[in-house]
């Protein structure tokens, strides 16, 4: 297959790792090997994981001398299946349920080999070409859906962290550009939204206390009365709401906030809206819920996480804007890079929209995957995953061993084992016990290696969480994993229902 002309000298064997054309057997003949290497391991599969701690996953790993190269790839997978891949936690097996992981699309890994091996940066035109109207295209897309006018723009990030950080940024220079002073700015979201909301606020210089949280209504929604308040009490003290940041799709309960409601709110008290859509973005393409998102295009931004609800591998995000021109709070020039053009249609830079410098082509893999299934077939693999979690849902309700915080919203459900038969008085019923075990089940599970459930609290009492993004999971697979819950929780108490602590 290799062709080498006659003119140009042989490759010195050290240069053969090199992605080359003289080297395109090689290529082929690693990425084959690594592709069976992971079918067959996938093959093996049966458990999410295995249950290894931190000291057992680190011990194989440290032990590694990188100083002392295999330098053959077999021996170098075989060793890097032994440090990591035979006890990797598996996102596609459907006992796993903890967080907001998804098990990816072919299309995707697909455009993985092309985003890594051409390694094109998405910074500037003559670092991508064609891959910054890919990507353009796609945010116009995305913003489409969204339900934007033809103002709207936006970038590829790495994640709903960093969107959420960009979001808060625009959100911020537009208030500064207002004539506001920073230490007055606060951000308004509600008890339940993303921890990342915080952190941004740290990072922007906003100061700790510039986010203000609002309760969350019996739905775990953000409380449109409160909301109300607090932005009507802001002025008083001397302080601008400079952004609401509503939810859609808390990580916890799946919530979606009223947007609508939140949007009026906003509107009358001069608030940016940035809509969090990093786990209910997948909305945007199913065919039957979409209307759960009603209100989202009267936002300023959106994040969207495809890395979750749209079954990309990480990372894969973006933010999206109403109006494009909000974005030029994240631009600055560079002599070496990106000089600022006399035509800007001529120097399509990306790089100027973005907070990254050098970024990867993620937007290739939704792209393949919207040009081989389409987003219809995307949507509908949300909708089996919130129907999974509606039917998984009333099957905890109606269990005698299991309470359910709030009914499934989206594709979360949240629970907490608590034995029937513990009497009152009996420290079972205890709260700090309970709380105690549920936090033992969990890392029974683990280490048996039978299934992976997360932790969180409500109102401060320790709750266990399915997240199920699997749509090849049955209603069968997730009863299995209450069974073990219920099984492992029983086990842990006492004959009298008292728990060992
Ligand atoms: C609602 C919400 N926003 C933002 C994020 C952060 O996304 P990422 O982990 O991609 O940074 C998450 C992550 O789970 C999330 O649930």
């Amino acid at each position: 297959m290799t062709t080498t002309p006659a003119s140009r000298p042989p490759v010195p064997p050290d240069l053969r790792h090199l992605f080359h054309p003289e080297h395109a057997d090689h290529y082929v003949a690693a990425m084959r090997s690594g592709v069976h290497h992971l079918a067959d391991a996938l093959g093996r599969v049966s458990d999410p994981a295995t249950g290894l701690s931190p000291e057992q996953a680190a011990e194989p790993v440290v032990d590694v001398d990188l100083d002392e190269p295999l330098g053959d790839p077999a021996q170098a997978l075989a060793e890097m299946s032994r440090v990591w891949l035979d006890d990797t936690v598996w996102f596609h097996e459907p006992a796993y349920a903890a967080h907001l992981n998804c098990p990816v699309v072919i299309p995707a890994l697909l455009a993985e080999v092309f985003v890594s091996g051409v390694n094109a940066s998405l910074d500037t035109f003559d670092q991508s070409v064609g891959g910054t109207f890919v990507e353009r295209h796609l945010v116009d897309w995305t913003a489409g859906r969204i339900g934007f006018g033809p103002g709207a723009d936006g970038i590829f990030t790495s994640g709903g962290t960093q969107s959420n950080l960009q979001a808060l940024l625009l959100a911020r220079d537009h208030a500064v550009a207002g004539g506001t002073p920073v230490e007055q700015l606060r951000v308004v979201t509600s008890g339940d939204g993303h921890f990342s909301v915080q952190k941004a606020a740290r990072l922007l210089g906003l100061g700790d206390d510039a986010v203000v949280t609002v309760p969350v209504d019996a739905d775990r929604c953000l409380d449109l009365d409160a909301l109300a308040a607090t932005l009507q009490a802001l002025p008083g003290y001397g302080l601008v709401p400079m952004a609401v940041v509503a939810t859609a799709g808390t990580t916890d309960f799946g919530a979606i906030d009223p947007l609508g409601g939140i949007a009026d709110l906003c509107e009358r008290h001069g608030a940016w809206l940035h809509v969090d859509a990093a786990y209910g973005g997948g909305l945007l393409v199913s065919p039957t819920r979409r209307h759960r998102l009603a209100g989202i295009e009267r936002a300023d931004s959106v994040t969207v996480d495809f890395h979750k609800t749209w079954f990309q591998p990480v990372s894969s995000s973006a933010l999206v804007v109403a109006d494009g021109r909000t974005l030029r709070h994240a631009t600055w020039h560079a002599d070496y890079l990106n000089p600022k053009p006399a035509d800007p249609a001529a120097a399509p830079n990306q790089v100027d929209k973005s907070l990254q410098t050098t970024r990867r082509f993620d937007a290739l893999k939704l792209w393949l995957t919207l040009r081989i299934m389409g987003p219809d077939l995307v949507g509908s693999y949300v909708d089996r995953v919130v129907d999974l979690a509606a039917e998984v849902g009333s099957r905890v309700a109606e269990h005698p061993d299991l309470e359910l915080a709030a009914p499934p919203q989206l594709s979360t459900i949240v629970f907490r084992f608590r034995p029937h038969d513990a009497s009152p008085g009996d420290p079972a019923c205890d709260d700090d016990a309970l709380d105690a075990l549920q936090a033992r089940i969990r890392s029974d599970l683990y280490e048996r290696g039978t299934g992976m459930v997360a932790a969180t609290k409500v109102e401060g009492r320790a709750f266990l969480k399915l997240t199920l993004l699997n749509p090849m999971a049955t209603p069968a697979d997730l009863v299995r994993l209450l069974d073990a819950v219920v099984a492992s929780g029983r086990t842990l108490t006492t004959g009298t229902g008292a728990v060992e602590r």
